[in-house]
């Protein structure tokens, strides 16, 4: 059956059976004028991943993207997305796997090996928004669920449920417990970071951060709002807003 079918969100749903990115598809929702509107697909032929890199979505995956209109600054966006990879976690910890937060929003299995861990889920947030006021958020979500690893890009970098698992997970409970997580968080900011500090696989590790301009590398020491990572180096404590993240193996 339909992903969708009998889904009871709190938002209004979208169903595709194949589209080509539910976050083009939530961006061209958004430019109507919609609101609190989840774009779900079966598959997605045309997906992206952050900083324009490949994303695959096969069917079996959870691919989903929620469109807000949050009455916060552009600059409070980073904690929709960090409530997303809680959402997330929270989830696929209910499905059975040990799911963790790699900083900022990879959600990942088996994060005490080298380099951050199998990845089950990434997220593509998009905004848009006035000086003072964001006008739409688009929180993409790429959950690798019933998919095979072996058919997504990133070799062993990633996994699914069913992997893990051993068996397929209910795309639909799945589905709806993101949908109500996130919900919950974003109705109540001030619980996102502490809920997301409880998930993070990040927290008190060595990390190499690639920042837009700089390669910050140190302890792992906390987040602040509205989600950057505070890293303790060499030179004192470094507050990076944005970039990729990698575990390193303790010095
Ligand atoms: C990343 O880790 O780079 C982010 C991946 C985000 C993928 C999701 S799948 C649903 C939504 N639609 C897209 O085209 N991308 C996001």
């Amino acid at each position: 059956p339909a992903i969708a079918y009998g889904l009871e969100a709190p938002v209004a749903v979208e169903f595709h059976d194949s589209v080509g990115s539910t976050n083009d598809r939530a961006r061209e929702l958004a430019a109507e004028g919609a609101t609190d509107v989840a774009v779900v697909a079966d598959e997605q032929t045309d997906s992206r991943g952050r900083l324009d890199r490949e994303w695959r979505s096969p069917r079996g995956g959870v691919w989903l993207s929620i469109l807000v209109r949050p009455d916060v600054p552009p600059a409070h966006a980073p904690a929709f997305t960090l409530a997303a990879a809680v959402a997330v976690a929270r989830a696929c910890r209910e499905a059975g796997v040990d799911a963790r937060i790699k900083w900022p929003n990879d959600v990942v299995v088996g994060g005490r090996g080298a380099r951050g861990g199998r990845k089950l889920c990434g997220i593509l947030t998009e905004m848009e928004g006035e000086a003072d006021r964001v006008s739409w958020l688009v929180v993409g979500i790429g959950l690798n669920a019933n998919v095979d690893p072996d058919d997504l890009p990133g070799g062993t970098d990633a996994t699914s449920l069913a992997r893990e698992l051993g068996r397929d997970v209910d795309r639909r409970v799945l589905t709806q417990r993101v949908l109500e997580e996130f919900d919950d968080l974003t109705a109540d900011p001030d619980s996102v970071l502490p809920a997301w500090r409880e998930h993070a696989d990040t927290l008190g590790r060595r990390v190499r951060v690639e920042t837009p301009g700089d390669v910050v590398e140190g302890i792992a020491e906390d987040v602040a709002f509205p989600g950057a990572l505070l890293v303790d180096t060499d030179d004192g404590e470094v507050r990076v807003t944005t970039g990729d993240c990698e575990h390193l193996r303790p010095a």
